[in-house]
């Protein structure tokens, strides 16, 4: 387990606290639109922290290549179609480029500085030239509008009960996912980014912000500085 991070509940857990099975039950949302509307048809995907292939699949079906990557070998026994990579994204070496990086999941609000520049630097060396990076990064208040919950509409309850300041900037993040039949917890670092500190951490990187994708800034597109 990643220190700071924890989860409880049915079946496999990974380092950074996901449940697997909770995973296999979340249904996908605009992402796959965002994506597929951002990159260019039939693109070659290297799909960081992919879980169990939510979001691999539905790319799939669009007729995209995807490489998954993850350091959970028991989430990536679910992902089907996909070549799947077992590791750290930090030290991730694959010696080719692709396309399209996408690094979702807020993984970029990693609570450690290293990991997240490591995660960043992953992402710029295996970006071709001309292709680019997405990034998904957390709302303005998702640290700060707490507690909130949601009813989600396939009949479970997703709630973030707290995010306390642990320290240099670092908030650890409890939430629930409350099933009928099952209960998940997860509690994580995550360091809130404004968009100054996110886009000088891709300029350290070696990266620049091409255009945010959507109007709320979550998810953005990236490219070589
Ligand atoms: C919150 S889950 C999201 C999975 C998937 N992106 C989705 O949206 O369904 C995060 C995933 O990233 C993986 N992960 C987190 N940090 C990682 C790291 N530094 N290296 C490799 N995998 C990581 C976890 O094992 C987990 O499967």
């Amino acid at each position: 387990m990643r220190e700071g991070y924890e989860g409880t509940g049915p079946g496999a857990i990974t380092p950074d606290g996901c449940a697997v099975e909770l995973y296999t039950r979340l249904s996908v949302g605009e992402e796959p639109d965002i994506i597929s509307a951002a990159v260019p048809a039939g693109a070659r995907i290297l799909e960081l922290g992919s879980g169990v292939g939510r979001v691999t699949h539905p790319l799939l079906e669009r007729g995209f290549t995807v490489t998954a990557v993850d350091e959970s070998a028991e989430m990536l026994e679910r992902v089907r179609g996909a070549r799947t990579i077992c590791g750290p994204i930090e030290d991730l070496d694959l010696g080719e480029t692709f396309d399209v990086v996408m690094l979702a999941s807020f993984l970029v609000h990693a609570g450690d500085v290293e990991v997240r520049r490591g995660l960043l630097k992953t992402c710029a060396r295996h970006v071709a030239e001309d292709g680019c990076v997405l990034i998904q990064r957390e709302g303005p208040d998702y640290h700060t509008n707490v507690p909130r919950e949601r009813l989600d509409p396939t009949g479970f309850t997703i709630r973030i009960v707290s995010a306390e300041p642990v320290g240099d900037g670092v908030d650890s993040i409890h939430a629930e996912y409350v099933f009928p039949d099952a209960t998940w917890t997860q509690t994580f670092l995550a360091r809130p980014l404004t968009k100054e500190q996110f886009e000088e951490a891709l300029g350290e990187a070696g990266l620049r912000v091409d255009r945010y994708l959507t109007e709320d800034g979550v998810w953005v597109r990236a490219v070589k500085a």
